[in-house]
């Protein structure tokens, strides 16, 4: 039974084959945190009663040492001290709560969450508790969905207002789990522009400590994701908790270790500046966050989110197809462009083998720098003459796909929309509103502003017969507030944005089922579930540089597949490093995404363009296996000089095995390092011929001869062998 309740016990256990979750209710009332990890069979009362031996009914709220209780859902207030999961304030302005138990179902499926991205349901089963504050009528639905086929449970809050007075939301974070100790090790990603996503491990400290974005997204300086290490934890051992949240906006993820060393997890929307007023009748949700517990290290923790992502975030035609190989204008011309560059660029591309053609930034308005022009989605006919339709028809004859960038999200004061809505911008009355790369941001809580959007970008669309969209949003919410929202409602203002934007999204993606979207946020800047809901991409960094890519890329795999990591291979030196990495190793590192480049191929010499060719073949023939396999992390840049992975398709007869060597070092023996996820049993050849065995590479390892030059690498190509027949 997946999930099922003890009456003996007065248990709730959610249970697959790689765990369980228990729920246990005190004094009939309250529910506890029991367990959560290995799968049991049951609890055993004498653990039970260890955690909460108030199992009599006649037990009240006011005799509960609630401080030193794992709760399911803690609200500050009550005799416990820590910051709880939800909170609100009651007409009175006090805040207490005493949610109880009301009653409980178990259904097929996952909870509505109007307006938010979320896993797809099929297969899944969902416990709803449903707690009651009897006093104000506020009830509180925990929702509890369990994903068994990817090992995922999924947690979300609805607070409905069934009481007669008007009640404002100053908490409501998705979930909280109570570990019992604080012996973990406390794994966030934190970083910066173009630094995205660097691993920070850490002890746990007594107080609180964690990872939080009041930026208005997920952020470039951290990510709505989490994971508690057991002591003995490594890449491919130990226990790992992992916890991530579907949403793009502000959020806390959080860790509190309290006074008896039991450490308080808690992932939602940042209560900072939040609040939400609930009419009588009303009810708010709030996003999924989902929990995976892997016995077998940071890469079962991988493998399973890698799956779930899979085949529950990412959706549409293209979530598990293969994805065309693009060349991307941005950094080969900047906006220095016009129709005949960017048809030399297309046509020298399609030489190559190269499907898709995508035009960046600077092809509206009067958009020659960044000044200018956002909100103005007309074409700019002195780069284009014959407008993007003209283009679009010229990339067509050539065989190829087209594709555009756009930044829907976004205003310049220079632009004829901010001239004629100069209210429709995100702003605090008349204080002074703080441009970032000279633009404003649009206030997507209005209707009419959704509505505006949705228009202009989807005639940019149809004009340019688009294939592929690249969604970019460039800079962080200042001054928050709204000309449309009402005082007493302003502290609703970043959700609402996040609502508005997946309202936009939603719409945009069921006009245009077909394209191909690809979220960009400044690069990584807004890289988590959420938007992996409506776009099967997205673009991980704007460090092109192939060596700090293996860093950014290394650790966003932590939680997402190559399929959903955009990688290209640009010019040398690179743009933002100034580094000089070869053409091999700059390829090898975006094989591991969704494949492209990001250069002027006028400027590469006739060999490089003959070495394009033959990689583009290379990505076709293996998409499958790199895309969509089990990615195994082999050596951590984080940890030493280099940085080694491989793909494995399912059915372990083909892999992709590659290591990129930092500084060169002389006289280096050879190396040997192990592989993972091959078949022990099988014999795999290398495309140089060479057979070995599958278990010695697995015991033994596979011999990486050293490489010549700094940022060399390798990359080898294994299939089982002999071959299945066709
Ligand atoms: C952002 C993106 C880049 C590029 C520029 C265009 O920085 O991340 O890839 O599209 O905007 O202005």
């Amino acid at each position: 039974m997946p999930i099922s309740f003890d009456e003996k016990t007065r248990c709730f256990s959610l249970a697959c084959g790689d765990f369980s979750y228990v729920i246990r209710l005190a004094a009939g009332r309250w529910p506890l945190h029991a367990h959560w990890g290995a799968p049991v069979r049951r609890v055993h009362d004498d653990l039970l009663s260890r955690l909460s031996p108030y199992t009599d009914e006649t037990f009240s709220l006011n005799e509960l040492p609630l401080d030193r209780l794992p709760q399911e859902c803690p609200v500050y207030g009550t005799a416990d001290y820590r910051e709880g999961m939800l909170g609100v304030r009651h007409a009175d302005g006090t805040a207490a709560l005493d949610l109880q138990m009301e009653g409980c179902r178990t259904y097929a499926g996952r909870p509505e969450l109007p307006g938010l991205p979320c896993a797809g349901g099929e297969g899944a089963e969902t416990l709803e508790l449903t707690l009651k504050d009897a006093l104000s009528g506020l009830r509180v639905l925990l929702n509890y969905t369990l994903y068994a086929d990817c090992g995922i449970l999924a947690r979300s809050a609805r607070i409905q207002n069934d009481g007669t007075a008007v009640e404002t939301i100053t908490r409501a974070l998705s979930c909280c789990v109570d570990f019992e100790g604080s012996g973990f090790r406390f794994l966030t990603l934190s970083g910066s522009w173009a630094r995205e996503r660097d691993i920070t491990l850490r002890p746990l400290a007594p107080g609180q400590q964690g990872t939080a974005s009041l930026r208005g997204s997920s952020s470039h300086q951290g990510s709505p994701f989490m994971a508690f290490l057991s002591p003995d934890a490594s890449e491919t051992q130990g226990e790992v908790y992992g916890m991530a949240l579907c949403y793009s906006g502000n959020y806390l993820a959080s860790a509190d270790v309290d006074q008896d060393g039991n450490t308080r997890a808690m992932l939602g929307i940042h209560p900072e500046g939040f609040s939400w007023r609930l009419s009588p009748g009303e009810s708010f949700c709030t996003p999924e966050a989902y929990l995976c517990y892997a016995p077998d290290g940071l890469a079962g923790m991988s493998r399973r989110f890698h799956r779930f992502i899979r085949s529950r975030i990412t959706r549409g035609p293209w979530a598990n197809a293969p994805r065309p190989i693009l060349i991307n204008n941005w950094e080969g011309t900047y906006f220095g462009f016009d129709e005949e560059k960017l048809l030399s660029i297309a046509a020298a591309a399609k030489e190559t083998g190269v499907d898709l053609f995508v035009l960046d930034d600077g092809w509206f308005g009067r958009r020659n720098d960044d000044h200018s022009s956002l909100g103005d989605w007309t074409d700019d006919l002195i780069k284009l003459p014959h407008g993007l339709s003209g283009l679009s028809d010229r990339i067509h004859a050539l065989g190829m796909k087209f594709g555009l960038w756009v930044e829907p999200e976004m205003i310049s004061p220079d632009s004829d929309l901010c001239r004629a809505h100069p209210d429709w911008c995100v702003h605090a009355g008349a204080y002074p509103r703080t441009e970032s790369r000279f633009q404003l941001v649009l206030d997507l809580t209005r209707g009419e502003v959704r509505d505006a959007v949705v228009e202009s970008i989807c005639a940019a669309l149809t004009r340019g017969r688009v294939d592929y969209v690249k969604w970019d949003m460039n800079r962080d919410i200042t001054q928050a507030g709204s000309a449309a929202l009402p005082p007493e409602r302003m502290g609703e203002f970043f959700h609402r944005y996040m609502l508005g934007l997946y309202d936009i999204l939603s719409r945009v993606t069921a006009r245009f089922p077909d394209v191909l979207f690809e979220s960009c946020a400044g690069g990584g800047g807004r890289y988590d579930l959420g938007m992996m809901c409506y776009m099967p991409q997205a673009w991980t960094s704007d460090n092109t540089d192939a060596w700090e890519r293996c860093r950014i890329q290394y650790s966003t795999s932590l939680l997402f597949p190559p399929c959903c990591m955009g990688a290209h291979v640009s010019a040398v030196p690179n743009h933002q490093t100034g580094r000089i990495t070869p053409f091999e190793t700059r390829a090898a590192v975006a094989m591991s995404g969704t494949y492209g480049y990001e250069l002027d191929p006028a400027r590469l010499a006739p060999e490089e363009l003959r070495l394009m060719r033959s990689l583009n073949e290379r990505v076709r023939a293996w998409q499958d296996v790199l895309l969509y396999g089990d990615f195994l992390r082999l050596l951590s840049p984080f940890e030493g000089t280099d940085c080694a992975f491989m793909s494995v398709s399912p059915d372990r007869r083909r892999a992709v095995f590659t290591c990129v060597f930092a500084l060169a070092r002389p006289n280096r023996k050879p190396g040997l390092l192990r592989l993972r996820g091959l078949d022990p049993a099988l014999n795999y050849r290398l495309e140089d011929g060479r057979v070995f065995g599958g278990d010695e590479l697995l015991s033994r390892g596979l011999p990486l001869s050293p490489v010549s030059g700094d940022f060399g690498s390798l990359q080898f190509f294994l299939t089982a062998e002999p071959p299945l027949q066709a």
